[in-house]
C-alpha cells in the first residue's frame, strides 16, 4: 500500500531560461489522490508539465515506479502509464464525441478499443449519450470530461489532472470529483490541480501547497484543510466556494 508511484526530488523546472518551480520534492503513494494547491501563476501547471515532460527540467529527479524518467520524452512517459489531462478544451472539436474516443484509442490494439470505450462511457454516461455530438459544440465542462475520458482510455497508473472541474456546474463538479475518487480506488494514483480547493481537499488523501514555485506546505488533506493559513488564503470565508 505504501509503494510510491511518483517521487519528485528537488525538481526545478520552467521554460527557456526561466525556472518557475524550484527545488520541489514530493512522494505520491499508489492509489492515493493528492491535490496541488496554489495561487494563480504559482507554477502548478508547470509542475504537472514537468512530470509529463513537456517543459524544461533544470535539475532534480523524477522517479516513476522506481524508474528515473526525467530524460524520457512525453510519449515514453505515456507508454509507462502517466496520463496528463491539461487545462483547457478538447483536441478535436470538429469530430463527434464517438470519433474523439476512437482517436483516443489509437495506441491500443484494435481488439481493445470497444472495451476501452465502453469502460469510459460507463464512467461518464454523458459521453455515451452525446456520442454523435460534435465535440466542439459541447459545453466547456463537457469537453473537459471528454478530455479526461480520452486519457483514461489508456488506463494510466498515474493521472495528472489540471483543473478538471473548471467551468463545470456544481452538479458536474461533484460528478467529476466522485469519478476521480472512483478511479483512485482502482489503484490509480492521482495528482490534481483544482480551483475548487474545498471540493478537491474533500476527496484527496494528501495536499501539496505551492507558493511562488516552492513547496510551502504538505500533509494529509484533512489537516491542510483546517490549517488557518490555508483557510485564509484558499478557503476564505468571504469567498463563495462550491461544495462538492
Ligand atoms: N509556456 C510558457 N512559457 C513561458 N512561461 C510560462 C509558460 N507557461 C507558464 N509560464 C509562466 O510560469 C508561471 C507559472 O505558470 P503556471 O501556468 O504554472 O501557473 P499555475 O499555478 O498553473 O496558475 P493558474 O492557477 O493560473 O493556472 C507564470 O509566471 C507563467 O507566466
Ligand atoms: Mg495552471
Amino acid at each position: 500500500m505504501n509503494l510510491p508511484t511518483l517521487e519528485l526530488a528537488s525538481v526545478t523546472a520552467g521554460y527557456g531560461n526561466n525556472p518557475i518551480v524550484r527545488d520541489f520534492s514530493a512522494r505520491l503513494e499508489a492509489g492515493t489522490i493528492t491535490t496541488l494547491i496554489g495561487g494563480n501563476g504559482a507554477g502548478k501547471s508547470t509542475l504537472l508539465r514537468a512530470i509529463y515532460g513537456t517543459n524544461r527540467l533544470f535539475s532534480g529527479k523524477i522517479l516513476f515506479q522506481d524508474e528515473a524518467i526525467e530524460y524520457l520524452p512525453p510519449w515514453e512517459r505515456l507508454k509507462r502509464g502517466i496520463g496528463f489531462v491539461p487545462q483547457g478544451r478538447c483536441n478535436f472539436p470538429a469530430m463527434s464525441v464517438g470519433e474523439n474516443l476512437k482517436m483516443g484509442c489509437y495506441t491500443l490494439p484494435a481488439a481493445r478499443h470497444a472495451t476501452a470505450i465502453d469502460r469510459v462511457t460507463g464512467l461518464f454516461p454523458l459521453l455515451g449519450e452525446k456520442r454523435r455530438t460534435e465535440a466542439g459544440n459541447m459545453s466547456g465542462g463537457e469537453q473537459q470530461v471528454l478530455e479526461m475520458a480520452m486519457v483514461l482510455l489508456l488506463e494510466p497508473s498515474l493521472l495528472l489532472l489540471d483543473e478538471p472541474s473548471l467551468g463545470l456546474s456544481p452538479k458536474m463538479q461533484a460528478d467529476v470529483f466522485a469519478t476521480v475518487r472512483r478511479i483512485a480506488t482502482t489503484g490509480v494514483t492521482v495528482l490534481v490541480v483544482e480551483q475548487n480547493v474545498r471540493g478537491a481537499l474533500l476527496i484527496s488523501d494528501r495536499a501539496l501547497v505551492m507558493e511562488q514555485g516552492r513547496k510551502f506546505m504538505e500533509g494529509p488533506a484533512a489537516e491542510v484543510r483546517t490549517d488557518p493559513r490555508i483557510r485564509q488564503a484558499y478557503l476564505g470565508g468571504n469567498i463563495q466556494q462550491t461544495a462538492a
